[in-house]
Order: C-alpha cells, then structure tokens, then sequence
C-alpha cells in the first residue's frame, strides 16, 4: 500500500543529487508495495511547491522534467494507493495544508474521523480540493503552526493533531516556517528511519533509503520523529523524549532490490528459493543441534500450552496450513489456522495457553496485526514469523522467528512463503524438544533432512524449462483447477492463488476428497487440473486416493497436470503431463511441489504481457483493514 518518503539533507543542488531526487528514487523502490498515484513537495525560495499526477511514477518524472532545481533542503514523497476517493492528481499526496497553502503532508492509513474534523475546517474558513481524509490532516497540523503557544514548532503542532486522529496513520509534514526538517508520526503504520551522513532519512521501510545509508532507527507505535540534516528526535505521543529507539544496521544492500536480468521480480525471487531456505535455515541449525536465540517465551510458558492458533493472511495463511500438519505430528498438539480477518471477530477461545502463531511477510498487515493485539489482550503469548525486521507485528509480539530471505519485492509471494514455511518447520522442532514430544535422535534425523532442501529445491528450479513451455502453452486459459491432499491441500490453494494474483485467470484450489462432493461438476472435456501427488513411500492410502481423483477427473475429460516425486510411475498412465520433484519426507514436500505452480504463474502471466510484479488492485502490503 502506501509508500512514504521523506529527506532531510545538504544535498548539492544540481540536478542528480537533489533532495527531490533522493526521494523519487526512494519512491520508485517503494513502487513494490503497490500505488495509483505519486506526487512530491519541496520548499522553494521559502514556498511549498508539490508536484503530483495520478498513475505510475513516470507520469510524476514527466511533469518534473525540465524543472529548475529547488533550494529546499527537505523533501517528502508518496506512492498512494486510493481509499478515500479515486486515484486522481487531486487526490494524490502530498497535500497542501493552511489557508496560504504553506504546509506539505503525506499519509499512508485510514483517518476514521475524518468527516467531523472536516466540517470543523470547513466552519474555520478552510477549503478542501481533495475527497480524501488525508487533507484534514494536513489543514490541521497548518492550523496548530498558526497559534502563538506553538510558536512555530512543527513537532509540537505534529503532537497536537494526533491527539485528536482516530485510525491508522504515517504522517510527515512540511512546513513554510521550518525549512530544515520533516516531522513524521505513526500509529498503527510503518515508518522507518535512515540514519545518514548529515542527511537523514524517512521511509515506510528500508528500501526507501537502502542505496544511501545502511544504519536505521526503528520508530515505535505512538511516536513523533524529527529529522534535519544533522539530527533525529523522537518523542512520545505524551510529549516524552524517546531514548531508547532500536538502531539496527540493514542486512541487505541495494542490488538485493533489483532485478539482476530476471524480466520480473516474482521470476529473480522465485529462483532464489534455494537460498532463501538455506538462509532461513542458517545459524539455527548446528551440529545437528537447534538454537533458536530468538524463542524470548519461557520454556515453562510453552510446556503448558495446550493449543496454537496460526493467524494470517493469503500466502502467509496457506503457509500456516501447510505447517499445521508438522506441527501437530511433531507436538501432539491441536494446530488451528485461521484467516486473522476472521479470527479477531468472532469470539475465539484463546487464553493464556494458547499460543498464536502470527505469519506475514511484511510484519505490517493490519489484520494480522489486529489479531495479534486481540489474541494478547486474552492472555495469549504470541510468536510472529516475519521478513521485515523491525516491523510492527515482530515488535508488538512476544518473540519473533526472522526468515532473512532478503526484500521480496514482489506482490505475489514466492521466496518468504518458502521462508516461512521453513521458519514454522524450526518452530514445530523447536517445540517439540522443549516439550520432549521427540526424542533427540528424531529430531536430528529431521533436521538433517530439512538441511538438504535447498539442494532440492535448486533441483526443481533447474528443471523449470518444462514447466515455462506449459505455461507458454496455456497463455489463452480461463480456467485451471488445483487438487490435492494433506499437505497438497494448502499447496494447490497457493498455486491458485498465484494464477489468480498475476495472471488474473480464474482458478480455485481444492482437498482432492471434495471433488465429490462439487468441484468435480466443473470438470469438462480439456479443463486442466494441477494434481499434487503425495509421495508413495508415505501413508499408501494417501498416495493412492489421490491417483483415484486423477482417474476421477480424467474419465470426465480433464487434462491431467500432475506434479509427483520423481520415480513415483503409479500416475503416469492417467497423467498428461508429469512434472517430477525429488523425494523428500512427506511433511516437507510443499517446499518442492509449490515451485512448479509459481513458475506456471509467474511465466503465463509474462506470456499474457501482464506486470507480473505489480498486478492490478493489488498492494505487496496490506495495511488497512
Ligand atoms: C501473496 O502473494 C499475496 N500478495 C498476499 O496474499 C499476502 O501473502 C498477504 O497479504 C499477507 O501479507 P503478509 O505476509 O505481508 O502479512
């Protein structure tokens, strides 16, 4: 959703290294996180002066072409995508705010009370151009700067305006009578500093300044940050100075937000799966021993838990179903996932030995984090397995198990959803030694089996040629149906909505035993069908109900696409096409047997000529509710 950028610096006023210039740059980094419209605001010769134009930042860079370089040395930017009114240049940030238009602001979130704020503008002689509730923010901040008792202080302006906000908010703002700095809040909404050299920098996460510093600064939730060239304050809601913000050094450095000669993001970070796992993996298991230094939840606290809850959405929920399955084999222990849209809204059962599992990639989704908060108001411990470091949900939870599979820049997940799935793996090991469910052997044996995915995952990716010519093929499909079983069941979800993300074809995906039950009224002469096969060295019954639906279906005409291990011939005679992953233990094969599906829709969506990487109406972060 939302990207924010905001700079406070003595960069030279020549063109290429202008303030405007750091924060377009940063803004076509945020581009990932999905927008409708971008736009800018610098001080000139004392004036604010915003540029801004509905569409992609190419539209914003062709109105800035030409212009002269501004003396500002403070510059704020964002990438929106619409909620309140449609994405056009009236409703795109930033917004002028103050009767003579001498405030800049930018906002990414939901300001719920926006319409009684509104008429009380209104009532005070200010005038609106936009229907967003953006720009009530922007009029009052400009407000507050008018009163004497504020005395020009826009940090103290800032404070004041957020004591009367309800909702989710990043706001930064510009101001006429404050020409070195930028002054930001956040609530329930990202917001990351970028420590630089006599310049620093704001961002709703670190790709925003990764090319120009490493060293960050975490923003807690409540808090009002100040930047100039040579300072960063933070303080409190309350009016309290904040000494103890968490400074971190970035991980990850620039090229790990390019394309490397991929044609698009989803493909770079689809084959970077196999280091993805082994960097999930890393450091955490030694020796044939597991460490993990993250686990800040008392071993007693998770002996005497008798129920975990996964919350999380998308691909972050398919991957909680897929780990259930481990979980509960592992632990003896009940394993509950559920969509955390839903989970906060009806009521669960959740005590003080529950505990929840919170998944999502960005560590911002509202949802999740809404979910995250109910669950600890009910005495529920929480673990978050996040990607982004410093992210709320990784704060606000009791401990958090990081991927470190670098940014995915990508809207439809690939890499974190491996990462994910890897890091849950570590969990259910994790918890099944401290609550001696397995013996210590078994776990070793386990984990040594874990240690060798990403080899096979590589070997799935080398053989991806086979999978590209089939997508090729299928270009013109309407429709593609997904089965499997176990843990097939949440891969075939995945590998549907992958082909509904990015290549906008209809696709559902369904427990193979429940085409009976409907599903199978779909099937028609040529309708392809994914089948994910479980491995026969596993539960037989297993193996060979799921070759029954493959008979099922192609009696009925289906075009029998079927992903199985490698060796497994029981399928061949009632399958179109057979696309072979390695064996492996049955818990761990959605590891493999996703990758093929991500490829099909990552190289059909190319073959339609789509943005595999930024659909449409989707945003990489979802935080509003
Ligand atoms: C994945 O392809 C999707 N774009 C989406 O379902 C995503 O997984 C979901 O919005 C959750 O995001 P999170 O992991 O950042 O919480």
């Amino acid at each position: 959703m939302c990207g924010i950028v905001g700079y406070a610096g003595p960069r030279r006023q020549t063109p290429s290294v202008r303030p405007v210039e750091v924060v377009l740059a940063g803004l076509s980094r945020l581009e990932y996180r999905g927008y409708d419209s971008a736009g800018v605001a610098v001080l000139e010769d004392g004036h604010v002066r915003i540029d801004k134009r509905a569409g992609k930042l190419a539209n914003l860079r062709e109105a800035l072409a030409g212009r002269e370089s501004s003396d500002s040395q403070v510059a704020i930017g964002h990438t929106r995508w619409a909620t309140h009114g449609a994405p056009t240049d009236a409703n795109a940030h930033p917004h002028r705010g103050g009767r003579h238009g001498e405030l800049a602001l930018v906002h990414n979130g939901i300001i719920e009370n926006f319409a009684p704020l509104r008429d009380e503008l209104v009532a005070d002689g200010f005038t609106f151009v936009s229907e967003t509730d953006s720009e009530v923010a922007a009029h009052l901040v400009a407000r507050e700067m008018e009163r004497p008792e504020i005395g020009g202080d826009l940090t103290e302006a800032m404070r004041q305006v957020v004591a009367r906000l309800e909702g989710a908010f990043t706001l930064l703002a510009i101001h006429e009578a404050a020409p070195d700095r930028v002054v930001a809040a956040r609530r329930n909404s990202p917001l990351v500093v970028g420590l630089g050299d006599g310049e620093n920098f704001l961002g709703s996460d670190v790709a925003a300044f990764i090319d120009s510093t490493k060293e960050a600064l975490e923003v807690g939730q409540d808090q009002i940050v100040t930047v100039t060239a040579e300072d960063v304050s933070v303080i409190g809601f309350d009016g309290t100075p904040v000494t103890d913000s968490k400074r971190y050094t970035i991980e990850w450095d620039a090229t790990a937000a390019q394309k490397g000669g991929y044609p698009s993001f989803m493909a770079k970070e689809i084959h970077e799966q196999a280091a993805a796992v082994a960097d999930t993996l890393r450091g955490r298991i030694e020796n044939g021993h597991l460490h993990l230094d993250e686990m800040k939840i008392d071993e007693s606290v998770l002996r005497s838990i008798d129920k975990i809850v996964v919350v999380a959405c998308g691909t972050a929920a398919n991957a909680g179903s897929v780990v259930k399955y481990a979980i509960e084999h592992w632990c003896r222990i009940p394993v509950e996932v559920e969509l955390a849209h839903e989970f906060r809204y009806r009521d669960p059962v959740v005590n003080e030995k529950t505990l929840v599992v919170a998944i999502s990639q960005s560590g911002e989704t509202m949802d999740t984090l809404m979910a995250v908060r109910h669950a600890q108001e009910q005495g529920a411990k929480v673990i978050a397995i996040c990607n982004t470091r410093g992210s709320t949900i990784a704060r606000e939870a009791d401990a958090a198990l990081y991927l470190h599979v670098g940014p995915e820049i990508a809207v439809a997940s690939t890499k974190a959803y491996l990462g994910q799935i890897a890091a849950c793996y570590l969990l259910g090991l994790y918890l099944a030694q401290v609550r001696g469910n397995l013996y210590p052997d078994e776990i070793q044996a386990i984990m040594g089996d874990l240690e060798e995915l990403p080899g096979k995952v590589q070997e799935v990716l080398d053989a991806s040629g086979q999978v590209e010519e089939l997508a090729r093929e299928m270009a013109d499909a309407t429709s593609v149906l997904f089965l499997g079983r176990h843990v097939g069941y949440p891969t075939a979800m995945e590998g549907a909505l992958k082909l509904k993300e990015i290549a906008y074809i209809h696709a559902e995906g369904f427990a193979a035993g429940e085409l009976k039950h409907g599903p199978i009224a779909l099937v028609e002469p040529g309708q392809p069908v994914f089948v994910i096969v479980p491995s026969p060295r596993g539960r037989d019954s297993l193996h060979s109900k799921v070759v029954s639906n493959i008979q099922e279906i192609r009696a009925r005409g289906a075009r029998t696409l079927v992903i199985a291990e490698e060796g497994d011939t029981a399928v061949e005679p009632y399958a179109d096409v057979v696309i072979r992953v390695p064996s492996t233990r049955t818990l761990f094969a959605p590891l493999l047997t996703v990758i093929p599906l991500q490829i099909f829709a990552c190289e059909l969506a190319t073959a339609k000529g789509l943005d595999v990487d930024q659909p449409r109406n989707l945003a990489k972060s979802v935080t509003v509710e």
